[in-house]
């Protein structure tokens, strides 16, 4: 199991992750109106909340577990001091103009049916839910036994989930855009085409109706 710091340093290291992370972050930045409030749900260790208070985003931070949340207290302890981020205990203590889940936050539920009900209360209208999430189409996990032996649920449901890896579920883009509907609209989906095969993480974008 990872420490905060050890989750922090290892997410820094990784060339790929940052790859990633650099372009949700431009995708977040671009889509946020200037000024405008967010809340980094499942924020880790803060690694996006920081980048996103740099560019003028008073940013909540949600985030459930103790080490991450100690390790984010540390590493964004200046912007903490000044306010410009404030950590909370439910998002339903803010009221923002987006929402950003970056990696794999939403593949630790089961079903996104409360979770975009609550969001739906939290985002303005013509806001928006960023997220990335983990691709279930990755052909890069085709090595894997379990990808194989679910291909069939996927195709059926659009979902499955792996026994050996505890809470992780993944989904088809129309399966968590079904969840989201009637307070959220799938309006942007990344990647596109053959992208599919080879990218470990799709962005997904819900927009406020
Ligand atoms: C892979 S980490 C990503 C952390 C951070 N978003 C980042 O970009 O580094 C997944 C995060 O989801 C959080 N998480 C798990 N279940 C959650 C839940 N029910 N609500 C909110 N966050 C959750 C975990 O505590 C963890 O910090």
């Amino acid at each position: 199991m990872h420490t905060g710091e050890q989750y922090h340093q290892f997410m820094l290291a990784s060339r790929r992750d940052r790859v990633v992370r650099d372009r949700f972050q431009k995708m977040a930045l671009e889509l946020l109106p200037e000024g405008a409030d967010v809340l980094d749900f499942g924020a880790g260790t803060g690694i996006d909340a920081k980048a996103y208070a740099a560019n003028g985003h008073l940013t909540f931070v949600h985030e459930p577990s103790a080490a991450m949340c100690e390790y984010l207290a540390q590493y964004c302890r200046d912007e903490i001091a000044r306010k410009t981020i404030i950590a909370v205990a439910s998002p339903l203590t803010c009221k923002v103009q987006a929402v950003t889940a970056n990696f794999a936050v939403l593949n630790h539920f089961a079903d996104h049916t409360a979770l975009f009900e609550e969001l739906s209360r939290v985002v303005q209208q013509g806001g928006f839910v960023l997220a990335s999430m983990l691709n279930p189409y990755y052909l890069g996990d085709a090595r894997y036994g379990w990808w194989r032996a679910n291909v069939m649920n996927l195709m059926r449901s659009g979902r499955y989930a792996i026994a050996s890896e505890s809470r992780i579920h993944r989904f088809a883009p129309h399966v968590v855009a079904r969840a989201a509907a009637p307070h959220f609209r799938l309006e942007r989906r990344i990647p596109r085409g053959f992208g599919w095969a080879v990218h470990l993480y799709m962005f997904l974008l819900f927009r406020r109706v």
